[in-house]
């Protein structure tokens, strides 16, 4: 088996071949694939029948496994999976779909606005894994964005007005912009905005790209509608179908992004029905921006 990657949209996104991820992999083979990363910011591979076992492995490569602690509302027993996999399913502990009023669910509706995983951490992600176990019967693609094709075609003026801007982001602004509100006050405390820089350089490529997430509430120093507003624009700028390439998932498919050029949505879809995705998150390095002290 060789591995191969074959580019399968204008800007972004490459489809891997010649690589099976069940089994630990050759030191070349990982070098290939994050040179595949820092070059098409998804990797599309398919017939992945992954353990979730496996699949920590796998993402092990590429660095440490982020936890899911912060990132969520499910509580500790509530749990599905073991401990460094994000569930994203619509699914509770007996596998069964989540009820349409499940406060798990809402707040996992938020997905299905454009943002960059992790976002509200001070140190936000570097790669997201997500593992299509069960796809949904109708519905449930998963749409991604290139953010340094965005930025490349920004014109020159706002260019130079978004360098050095820094944007608070949390969960309580991506929920709160779908009218989840109700928080504990636990949540709350978890939750708290955290700053990241508005254009981030590419550490390897040094491409720049735009750092957008629904997860931004406001840009420090700014009115926070005049921030809401420039931000819906450049959001809006940023996820034109010339940038985004829609994954239409087939069981066991595995997608890997970088979270630092990317934003991802997934699309809505019936989940009465199960739709069992699972996710590793590889962390992040360091800060984008500097914290203020709380
Ligand atoms: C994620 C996410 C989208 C999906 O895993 O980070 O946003 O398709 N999931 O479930
Ligand atoms: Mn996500």
């Amino acid at each position: 088996m060789t591995l191969a990657i074959h580019q399968i949209h204008p800007h972004f996104v490459g489809e891997v071949s010649g690589i099976d991820l069940t089994r630990p992999l050759a030191p070349d083979q990982v070098a290939a694939l994050e040179a595949g990363m820092d070059r098409y910011a998804v990797l599309v591979f398919h017939d992945q029948q992954l353990t979730d076992e496996q699949q920590m492995a796998f993402t092990r490569n590429f660095g440490a496994i982020e936890e899911a602690r912060g990132g969520n509302i499910t509580r500790p027993e509530q749990q599905r999976l073991p401990k460094g996999m994000n569930d994203v399913s619509n699914l509770d502990k007996d596998q069964k779909p989540l009820a349409r009023d499940d406060r798990r669910r809402l707040f996992n509706l938020g997905n299905q606005l454009w943002h960059s995983d992790s976002s509200f951490r001070a140190i936000p992600a570097k790669y997201s894994l997500l593992s299509c176990r069960l796809p949904a019967e109708h519905g449930g693609n998963t749409e991604f964005a290139d953010m340094r094709a965005a930025w490349d075609a920004l014109d020159t003026a706002t260019k130079a007005e978004l360098q050095g801007l820094i944007c608070e982001h949390s969960l309580m602004y991506s929920r709160g912009s779908l009218g989840f509100t109700e928080l504990t006050e636990e949540e709350r405390a978890a939750f708290r905005p955290v700053r990241q820089s508005l254009v981030r350089v590419h550490p390897v490529s040094g491409r720049k790209s735009l750092y957008l997430s629904s997860h931004i509430g406001t840009i420090v120093g700014w009115p926070r509608p005049e921030a809401m507003a420039f931000i819906r624009d450049l959001a809006e700028h940023a996820t034109q179908p010339e940038f985004v390439h829609v994954h239409r998932w087939r069981q066991w498919d595995l997608v890997i992004w970088d979270n630092r050029q990317t934003m991802h949505r997934v699309r809505r879809f019936d989940d009465t029905k199960p739709r069992d995705m699972r996710r590793t998150t590889v962390a992040g390095e360091a800060p984008t921006a500097e914290q203020i002290a709380a």
